[in-house]
């Protein structure tokens, strides 16, 4: 007496297959994927650029002489690598007070110079003058030179350098 209805069953040919395709898609993925990853994670990164520089001991600086400090950051975005050079003037203070001015001028982002002689800094694109602490004397710059976020460790001195 016959059944009316039969289990499925499957061949041996086609199970072959069907384990052979199960094996190969779980190699790939398992060499796939870290290759897939390492293609795309510099796309996926962020670039930050926030950090802490050190300006090196506090004794390197003299006092009431604003004095240059000039720092390179490379940054990686993506795939691709770019290297900036970034300056600074640190002012000491007989009061103990310490700023740091950014060597950027406010008006269109030229680099300003320290002038010794008339204790000034000078921006040579459109002729602008600030004074010893960034303030503005003459010329269309619109506000005073930046000032760092800075703090002092075991007397290291550190600005906080922000981008973007
Ligand atoms: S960029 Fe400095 S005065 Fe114009």
């Amino acid at each position: 007496m016959g059944s009316k209805y039969r289990s499925p069953t499957i061949d041996r040919r086609s199970f072959v297959k069907i384990v052979t395709a199960l094996l190969g898609s779980m190699m790939a993925a398992v060499v796939g994927l870290p290759v897939i990853q390492y293609f795309i994670s510099p796309a996926l990164k962020k670039d930050v650029s926030d950090d802490w520089i050190s300006l090196g001991p506090l004794e390197n600086y003299p006092l009431d002489i604003p004095t240059p400090f000039h720092f390179t950051l490379t940054r990686v975005n993506g795939w691709e690598r770019s290297s900036q050079s970034y300056g600074a003037f640190v002012l000491r203070r007989p009061s103990e007070e310490i700023v740091v001015f950014s060597d950027v001028c406010t008006h269109l982002s030229c680099r300003v110079s320290w002038d010794p002689e008339n204790e000034e800094f000078l921006c040579p694109c459109h002729a602008a003058s600030f004074d010893k602490f960034g303030g503005v004397t003459s010329g269309p710059p619109p506000k005073p030179l930046n000032r760092y976020e800075i703090k002092l460790e075991e007397n290291q001195l550190f600005i906080h350098f922000r981008e973007g």
